[in-house]
């Protein structure tokens, strides 16, 4: 089984995209709902909390954990890569959301039916709205630094706009966030011109469009589901080890550190089946700690 974490809901985005590319391939998916939101935390908080989720994936029979969810993988994915991976669990691997993002603005073009001149025609400009603490890691500014260095990039903190979405308000009441959002980023850019965007926290996708409506018309918002689903394909085939494909329907687990009935309730705005969470199994709880 591959491990999906997010600190709550949002990670079911990225997962509906997972299961429709893969749909062989068993996942176990962990929302932190006790502890979320992590945008706001610390982060100690928050790399203490994302270790602590990947044990239990772990724990719970997953050799390798995509961290769907910005904030996580911002702040925790390079230091559990690099100091507590190889010292407690070697054969594991963990990878997150951010690189597939720069990777594809990078390298690819604007859009699937893009002409040559799409391709000739690199984006100079990107933006990302994301939480507080994934804009205060600076992930997105290094990682865009690393691959693609003529890339401007402009971010703009979002707080608030997933705890909004998480708590199921209406668009009356998120709608104006979107708009004050993309109009302070828009006011950083001295000629307007936007080539790019990403919706750098997994709630967002769910008001892709409210964020349509306030961008420019030629600005392109890049799929973060879409493109996370392409490259743990891509992973997938190079590391066959680590997938597990097997009958149809696969099989799609769900747990909470949350309450359990709220978790299945809510997840019907985020997932397109019917997912019904469960609270975690004592010896998978014990890994949270122990690891
Ligand atoms: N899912 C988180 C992300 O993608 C945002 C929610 C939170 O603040 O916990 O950044």
């Amino acid at each position: 089984m591959i491990g999906v974490f997010d600190s709550g809901h949002g990670g079911l985005t990225i997962l509906e995209a997972l299961q429709h590319r893969l749909p062989r391939q068993g996942f176990i998916y962990l929302g932190d709902h006790a502890n979320a939101p992590y945008g706001q935390r610390s982060t100690e908080e928050i790399y203490e909390l994302t270790r602590q989720g990947v044990a239990t994936l772990f724990g719970l029979g997953c050799t390798l954990v995509i961290l769907a969810c910005n904030t996580a993988a911002a702040v925790a994915l390079r230091r559990l890569q690099q100091e507590w991976l190889p010292h407690h669990f070697p054969h594991h691997r963990c990878l997150g959301v951010l690189v597939p993002m720069i990777e594809e603005i990078a390298h690819n073009p604007w859009h699937a039916s893009a002409t040559e001149s799409d391709w000739a025609r690199a984006p100079e400009t990107l933006g990302v709205f994301a939480t507080r603490a994934t804009v205060a890691s600076g992930a997105y500014v290094h990682e865009v630094a690393k691959r693609a260095p003529r890339l401007k990039i402009f971010q703009q903190a979002c707080p608030d706009l997933a705890g909004t979405i998480e708590a199921g308000a209406d668009e009356g009441v998120i709608e104006p966030m979107v708009a004050r959002y993309v109009g302070e980023l828009l006011a950083q850019i001295e000629d307007g011109r936007l080539d790019s965007v990403v919706l750098g926290c997994t709630h967002y996708p769910l008001v892709e469009h409210l964020f349509r409506a306030h961008l420019p018309e030629n600005t392109r918002i890049v799929s973060q589901p879409q493109r996370t689903a392409d490259s743990l394909t891509a992973y997938l085939f190079r590391h066959p080890e680590m997938k597990r494909f097997g009958a149809l329907p696969a099989e799609i687990r769900a747990y909470t550190t949350g309450d359990p009935a709220l978790a299945t309730q809510l997840a019907s705005r985020f997932f397109s089946r019917h997912l019904a969470f469960h609270a975690l199994p004592h010896h998978a709880d014990r890994m949270r700690t122990h690891a």
